[in-house]
This record gives C-alpha cells, sequence and structure tokens, in this order.
C-alpha cells in the first residue's frame, strides 16, 4: 500500500529499547495497511491484527509509562493523556470490527491505518522526543 509506514532515523529516540518497540509498532500498523491489499478482509484476520496492534500498544505505553514513574518525569500527565487517546481507538476500533456483521470491512481498516500512523508519527516526534534527554541522563541505553 502507498501508505507503508516506514522507520527513518528523524523517528530515533536514541534509546535502543524504545527504538526497537517503536520499530515493532510500525511494523504492526504496516500489517493493517496490508490487509487493504486483499479483496476481500476475512473478520478474523481483521480481528487479529487489531488485537495484535492494541495490544502492542498497551505494552509499550506501559515501558513508557514505567520509567516515567521511576524517574518522576514532569511531562507524565500530558504524554500519559496522549497514550490514553490511542488506548480508548484502540478499544473502539476492535469493538466496531466485532459489529460488521457482514459489511466491507475497507474503509474501518483504513481509518484505523490512517489514524495509528498519524498518531504514532506525531507522538513520537513531540512527545517521546521530550523525554530522550532525561531517560538518557539515567541511564536508559
Ligand atoms: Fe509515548
Amino acid at each position: 500500500m502507498a501508505d507503508q509506514f516506514t522507520w527513518t532515523l528523524q523517528y530515533s529516540v536514541h534509546l535502543e529499547e524504545i527504538d526497537e518497540q517503536h520499530k515493532r509498532f510500525f511494523q504492526l500498523i504496516n500489517a493493517v495497511y496490508d490487509l487493504l491489499l486483499k479483496k476481500v478482509i476475512e473478520p478474523e484476520a481483521l480481528l487479529i491484527v487489531i488485537t495484535h496492534l492494541g495490544d502492542y500498544a498497551y505494552y509499550h505505553f506501559a515501558t513508557e509509562e514505567g520509567y516515567f514513574k521511576i524517574f518522576q518525569y514532569k511531562n507524565t500527565d500530558a504524554h500519559t493523556q496522549e497514550h490514553d487517546v490511542f488506548r480508548a481507538k484502540a478499544r473502539e476500533f476492535l469493538e466496531r470490527a466485532r459489529r460488521l456483521k457482514g459489511t466491507d470491512p475497507h474503509p474501518l481498516v483504513l481509518e484505523i491505518a490512517d489514524f495509528a500512523k498519524e498518531w504514532m508519527e506525531h507522538h513520537i516526534l513531540v512527545e517521546d522526543k521530550k523525554y530522550m534527554p532525561l531517560f538518557k541522563a539515567r541511564g536508559v541505553r
């Protein structure tokens, strides 16, 4: 799909653990775009892809929020609120995918992929970059 999401150095927060998680996140978003290449999207395939994306988001956000707590990061509330927006959307998308019942999933799949990509792009470049100096100073590699 034209909109495949490529991890490039501009997205790096120069912390290996976080960069690796972000790369995995990109792959899972691309798996949503990949569904759009199919003429027929099987409901089970859609549920699996959305569940993986949502589960990974919870896991990745928990990693960051764990560090925020340990380091008493001053921007925790604003940052966590952005995570909350994504977590809520992930739940909403899963609900909507479950209720499709025979209607064409393509519009929903495109909405999910574009939402996730745009959210992630902004979130890394703006919010995640802000914790970079603190995490580095506290010894995260
Ligand atoms: Fe984050």
